[in-house]
Order: structure tokens, then C-alpha cells, then sequence
């Protein structure tokens, strides 16, 4: 914590940063497995349609597998597949002894059914931890493959030392993919949780007697300072486009500038669940976004990835 002008500016907890480490780690590890076994672990991510925000998340985590030496295979299928094609897909990965891991990048085109996919994933190469065993484990607090934003989260808090033992956590926000999973790792670790959505009545009066307040509802800017207590540690899952200037100057103040020209040069600019001007003048640490924990979600796909090779092909871990 530090105070300028007098205000309160909260510490800022680097995604970046902990990222990186943790996929020097993971790459350490494929290293190693190379020069022992003479192999490497296999992910398969699939991608159905063209929409902008999965391909650019499909496009990163190829990256980071080519980074960690990790091989990858894209399979990218048209908007019109259907629930059995794309089924047929999964199956075929599932089959196939030197692919490790299964992603396949959500949402899908509304044709599909999303939950027959999931499902088929074999939960050995369920290196989303979405399908219903893992979801299972995880909630049982059995070992597992466990969905990857949320053990990034928790790993984001462990970095930076914050205790989440006996501390009052509250997510905002019920998801399969976020608001779920890190409730159950957050009582799993002692917390004591509060899950907050849609039909929650007095949500700030509920979220400001957080210690740790994760939120993950998709809303721009939607948190500000009456959610937070004071000193409290934010964590923003949320990845939303803005695409109006009046809103860009309404919740980015100081940095309004800067927005505008990213505004003006790609149509929009990423903002989180949080309103960040209002959460750095209350919050005692704040995870912001861009910086925070997306690019955690790839690190730890990575990590996901290692772990289900080790597991699937009995190796030493
Ligand atoms: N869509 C948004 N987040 C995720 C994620 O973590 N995994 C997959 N497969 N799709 C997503």
C-alpha cells in the first residue's frame, strides 16, 4: 500500500509476472521429460467458428505451448458443425494414445450442445477440468484436474502472500468455468465463502465484508468502491469490450487518454468486471485487466497440460 496525493493507491498483484514464472517451471519440466523419456506431452485445442475473443485465446495458448515445448494441434472447425461432428472430433482425440490433453474453447455456436461435449472429453485429457468427475473431485476435495482461471487465481493469492485461511472470501458470480471452481479451492484452502450472483439482495453490503473479493459476472466496470472494503484484495475475472467514449472517460480517469487512442486503433478496449479507478482508491491489492489473471489461465493450462501427461502415462513427477 502506498498514498499519493493523498489517495490510497492499492498494491497492484502482476499476472504477467507469475505467469512467466510459472511457464519457466512447466518448461523446465517438459525438458526433462524430453531427455528422460524422449517425449513430450500433446495438446489438442478446438475451436468452432470464427469468434474474435476465442481466437485470439485459442491463438495464445498455441503460443505458449510452442514457448514451454509442449506440441499442439489447432483443430479449428466451421461456425454450422454440429453436436455429433463435433463429438465425433472429441472421440477421435479421446482414442489417439499421444494426445495428453483435450481443450475445447468455449462458448459454442448455439447449435451444439455444450454439455454432450463436455462430457465426452475423457477426464484423464480434461485439461479444462470442466467435465462432471473432475467437477466432482474438485468438490469432494479430491485430487483432479482442476479448471484453470481459478488455480490461477489461487495461486496469484499465494504469490503475494495473502492468507486465505479463516479470511472471509466472497465470488461474484456462479459459473461453471470461474465462479464455482474457485469457491470450492477457496474452502479448500479454509476460507469462508459467500457466492454472490444475479438475484443476491444488498450485493455491496455482502461484498464489502470480503477480505477477498473475486468477481466474475461479465458486467463492464460493474464493481466499485461501495462493494469494496477497504484494504480488501480484488481479484477481476472479467472481459468486457468497451466501445462507447463517453464510457472509456466514465471509468478510466487518468488513463482516459491512453484508452481513447486503443479505442481509436481496434474499435474497443478491454476492461474488467471492476471499475479499476475506484478499486485502486480503495482495495488493499487489486488484480486488474488487462495484466491479471488471463494470461494466469494460459500459464496454468500449461501446467494442466504436464500434469496429464505425468498422470495418463504413469511418469515420474
Ligand atoms: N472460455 C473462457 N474461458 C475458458 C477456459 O478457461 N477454457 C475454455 N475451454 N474455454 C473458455
Amino acid at each position: 500500500m502506498s498514498t499519493e496525493q493523498g489517495k490510497h493507491k492499492a498494491e497492484l498483484l502482476d499476472g504477467a509476472l507469475l505467469a512467466d514464472e510459472i511457464k519457466l517451471e512447466v518448461s523446465g519440466q517438459i525438458a526433462e521429460m524430453r531427455q528422460r523419456y524422449g517425449t513430450v506431452p500433446t495438446l489438442a485445442a478446438v475451436q468452432v467458428g470464427d469468434d474474435p475473443a476465442s481466437e485470439v485465446y485459442v491463438r495464445n495458448k498455441i503460443r505458449a505451448c510452442e514457448a514451454v515445448g509442449i506440441r499442439s494441434e489447432h483443430h479449428a472447425l466451421a461456425a454450422v458443425t454440429s453436436t455429433s461432428e463435433l463429438l465425433a472430433l472429441v472421440q477421435s482425440l479421446n482414442t489417439r494414445e499421444e494426445i495428453d490433453g483435450i481443450l475445447v474453447q468455449l462458448p459454442l455456436p448455439s447449435q451444439i450442445d455444450e454439455s454432450a461435449v463436455i462430457e465426452a472429453v475423457d477426464p484423464a485429457k480434461d485439461v479444462d477440468g470442466f467435465h462432471p468427475i473432475n467437477v466432482g473431485r474438485l468438490a469432494m476435495g479430491h485430487p483432479g484436474l482442476v479448471p484453470c482461471t481459478p488455480a490461477g487465481i489461487i495461486e496469484l493469492l499465494d504469490r503475494y502472500q495473502v492468507q486465505i485461511s479463516g479470511a472471509n472470501a466472497c465470488v461474484v458470480g456462479r459459473s461453471q468455468i470461474v465462479g464455482r471452481p474457485v469457491a470450492q479451492l477457496l474452502l479448500q484452502r479454509d476460507a469462508t465463502v459467500t457466492i454472490c450472483h444475479s438475484k443476491t439482495r444488498d450485493l455491496p453490503g455482502v461484498t464489502r465484508q470480503a477480505d477477498i473479493l473475486i468477481v466474475a459476472i461479465g458486467r463492464a466496470g460493474f464493481v466499485g468502491r461501495e462493494h469494496i472494503k477497504p484494504g480488501a484484495t480484488l481479484i477481476d475475472v472479467g472481459m468486457n469490450r468497451l466501445s462507447a467514449e463517453d464510457d472509456v472517460r466514465r471509468f478510466f480517469g487518468s488513463e482516459a487518454e491512453r484508452r481513447l487512442q486503443v479505442l481509436e486503433k481496434r474499435g474497443y478496449t478491454l476492461i474488467g468486471d471492476v471499475n479499476p479507478a475506484e478499486a485502486i482508491e480503495v482495495a488493499g491489492r487489486f488484480s486488474p485487466v488487462p495484466g491479471g489473471v488471463g494470461l494466469l489461465t494460459v500459464a496454468m493450462l500449461m501446467r494442466n497440460t504436464l500434469k496429464a501427461a505425468q498422470l495418463r502415462r504413469a511418469l515420474d513427477q
